[in-house]
């Protein structure tokens, strides 16, 4: 078994040869002078078991994994398992409206075509998992990120709409402490609107979970409506920090106190891993 990470993935493939105690092939990869992606496989891995981690977000590691993928195939690898930290894209997985593309769908039926397993973290909705034309599968980092928190002293988790539920009440079981959900209503893609509710968080310390934290709205007027109600602490964790355009800044704006995220994409706020969420696949 050989483990190749993609630029968008070293720290969960390095985790995940660790644990597996699997080589990361040797590999050549450099983008030419326009930019373009070269990559080239120096090991031998015909007839191996081949696990290419890489997140398909921003759009280059889109065309970086295909490309990897493709030089795997022509390696003439026994086996292909593509692990997927973050699915981008995964967000569009309908058409809202007339005209539109399936974008999850379009991503599943591309990296099928040179795939005999996926793997991904926490996608937004799990029927995306249903796209791929090859077996496909998902974990979860909640317990990793309710691990993390446990230190925290946290006394109630909570999901910024009833969506993502299961996950506060997954992560409360393991931190033993109280879960509740916040009334949230989508108006477009920049804004929300987080709707008043009764929640007892009088100087509370409270984390938020989500999956995703993008442009940080959704989060931001969870923290605002929190302290309204007397929460002493807000804590925000997620699988996935994209952090898009000001959402750092939102956020502590708002009185975050922590902003907590994991490696599925590598920034600042990843103090959570999620290769042991991974590995269970492979053994
Ligand atoms: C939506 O359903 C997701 O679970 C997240 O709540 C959302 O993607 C977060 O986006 P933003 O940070 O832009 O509010």
């Amino acid at each position: 078994m050989y483990i190749i990470g993609g630029t968008a993935s070293k720290t969960v493939a390095e985790d995940l040869s660790k644990s597996l105690k699997a080589p990361i092939a040797e590999t050549i990869s450099k983008r030419f002078p326009d930019n373009e992606f070269y990559f080239r496989i120096v090991d031998d891995v015909k007839d191996e078991h081949v696990i290419i981690v890489q997140t398909t977000y921003p759009d280059n590691n889109i065309i970086e994994l295909f490309i990897i993928q493709n030089a795997v195939e022509e390696a003439k690898a026994k086996e292909i398992s593509i692990v997927i930290p973050y699915f981008g894209y995964a967000r569009q997985d309908t058409k809202f409206k007339d005209g539109e593309p399936i974008s999850a769908k379009a991503m599943a039926n591309l990296i099928s075509l040179n795939a005999d397993r996926v793997i991904t973290v926490d996608p937004h909705k799990e029927h995306i998992l249903d796209f791929f034309s090859t077996s496909a599968h998902s974990c979860t980092a909640v317990p990793e990120l309710a691990k993390y928190l446990k230190n925290k002293k946290i006394d109630m988790i909570l999901a910024p709409d009833k969506g993502a539920l299961n996950r506060a009440k997954e992560a409360a079981k393991i931190m033993k402490c109280d879960f509740d959900y916040m009334e949230k209503t989508r108006i477009d893609g920049e804004t929300i609107e987080i709707k008043p509710k009764n929640l007892d968080a009088v100087d509370k310390n409270v984390a938020i979970i989500d999956d995703i934290i993008s442009t940080g709205g959704t989060m931001a007027k969870s923290i605002v409506e929190l302290k309204k109600y007397g929460a002493k602490n807000v804590y925000v964790a997620c699988t996935h920090g994209l952090f898009a355009g000001e959402a750092v800044k939102k956020l502590t704006t708002a009185g975050c106190t922590e902003i907590i995220s994991t490696d599925t994409i590598v920034g600042q706020f990843s103090k959570v891993k999620v290769a042991s969420c991974l590995k269970s696949f492979f053994i």
